[in-house]
């Protein structure tokens, strides 16, 4: 079993696209280990983000992830990292395949619907940035 970290980003919960996200994540076999809606504060945003610090588009996506609430969650299944970067679909939705996540729900590259760790380490570092010891054990 392996542990990551998924946000359903502002964008889609504003849309009202929270269910039918949360829907696809049970029915792709994850189970829910810990989730939480809360609104991210710049402090928060920057320093998940920190790696992207950078880049051209932080200040946008900063900005982006803290207009709204978001869903924190802990998702648990085999493979979990591999498998939700697949059920989310590419980055930029205009290119991930059709019946992805980010298809359905995203709108654009930095409104792109949800998040997910990228590698065993990230995963590990993102969700004890946002989760207790305890809520995950
Ligand atoms: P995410 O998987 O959360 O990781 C970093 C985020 O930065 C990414 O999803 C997008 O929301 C955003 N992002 C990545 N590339 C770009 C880009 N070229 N322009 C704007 N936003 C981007």
């Amino acid at each position: 079993m392996e542990k990551t970290l998924a946000i359903i980003k502002p964008d889609a919960v504003a849309l009202g696209y929270t269910g039918a996200i949360l829907s696809a994540i049970l029915d792709n076999g994850f189970r829910i280990k810990a989730m939480r809606q809360t609104t991210l504060t710049r402090a928060q945003a920057e320093g998940f983000y920190a790696v992207h610090r950078e880049k051209p588009f932080f200040q946008g996506l900063i900005s982006f992830m803290t207009e709204g609430p978001v869903v924190l969650l802990c998702l648990e299944r085999e493979d979990a990292i591999q498998k939700w970067r697949q059920v989310m679909g590419a980055t930029n939705p205009e290119k991930a395949e059709e019946g992805t996540i980010r298809k359905r729900f995203g709108t654009n590259i930095e409104r792109n619907a949800t998040h997910g760790s990228d590698s065993p380490e990230t995963a590990a570092f993102e969700l004890s940035w946002f989760f207790a010891g305890w809520e995950l054990a």
